[in-house]
């Protein structure tokens, strides 16, 4: 595999991120779950690395997200900060770790960042912003995550996209206000119309919404790793694009992937048809 020619880059920071949003400067972030990863993401440009509870499927052969616990995120945030040198990473607070009350989202948190991590990740909407607040006046950046939110599968009945209807539309919208008046400063939206994300993003303008399947509204994009790489095996959701297609090493692969998120040509709106 070639290695990118690297100019090392300066940390990325909070701040320097928010400089990026007010600048309108696409936010790029793809899955890490291991050091050699992180590394390649990393020198490839990628601003934020996410240790996503994907890991539950990518990496653990898991059916879904649900069976991922706290030792195991902490575990890869560990593996993916001693191959990061300057990407922002975001560390997932997995099923189970935020859900019973703040306090116990602030033992969850303090551990991901122990780890490593310079900020956490939660799902869920506007019940989880209390717990919001408790974080971010405790020192944690939080990005929420809204719309299809996969530790929710078994009650949402699949991988379904949210807030299609009208009514959806206006609760998805709800929610991600009073989680940014909450103090998330990043937000993922998750397959979903991209008019409603292009909404949320507008009814927010200071927050960072990091979309995945929602179209092209939003401050930034974020996929999994091996599905951009084409490495994942089953069906993969239509909205992701294989960046190895056009051959070269990974690094190439995850390089297109930047170039085309901030160039504004991934995702592209006119196959984005929810
Ligand atoms: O866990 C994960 O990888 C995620 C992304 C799909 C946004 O939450």
């Amino acid at each position: 595999m070639s290695t990118p020619a690297v100019t090392p880059r300066k940390p990325v920071t909070l701040h320097r991120l928010r400089e990026m949003h007010a600048q309108g400067d696409k936010i790029t972030m793809l899955t890490a779950y291991d050091a050699t990863f992180a590394r390649v993401v990393d020198e490839a440009g990628v601003d934020c690395i996410l240790v996503g509870d994907s890991l539950g499927m990518i990496v653990q052969g898991q059916s879904s997200t649900v069976p991922v616990s706290l030792d195991e995120m902490v575990y890869h945030t560990r593996c993916v900060v001693r191959g990061n040198r300057s990407a922002w990473v975001v560390g997932d607070l997995p099923f189970g770790s935020y859900q019973a009350s703040r306090e116990q989202a602030l033992h969850a948190s303090i551990a991901l960042m122990q780890a490593g991590a310079n900020m956490v990740k939660l799902e869920g909407g506007g019940w989880t912003a209390d717990t919001v607040l408790f974080l971010t006046e405790r020192g944690i950046p939080v990005c929420a995550h809204l719309g299809l939110t996969p530790q929710s599968v078994h009650a949402l009945g699949g991988y379904r996209i949210q807030g299609r209807d009208e009514a959806g539309a206006q609760t998805m919208r709800k929610h991600a206000t009073e989680l940014s008046q909450a103090g998330a400063v990043m937000m993922v939206l998750e397959l979903m119309p991209s008019a409603v994300a292009r909404q949320v993003q507008a009814d927010n303008p200071g927050l960072m919404t990091i979309g995945i399947g929602a179209g092209q509204g939003t401050a930034g994009q974020v996929l999994v790793l091996h599905d951009m790489l084409n490495i994942t095996r089953g069906k993969l959701p239509r909205f992701v694009r294989n960046f190895a297609a056009e051959g070269g090493s990974v690094d190439d692969a995850v390089i297109r992937y930047v170039r085309a998120v901030k160039e504004g040509s991934f995702p592209d709106e006119s196959l984005h048809a929810y």
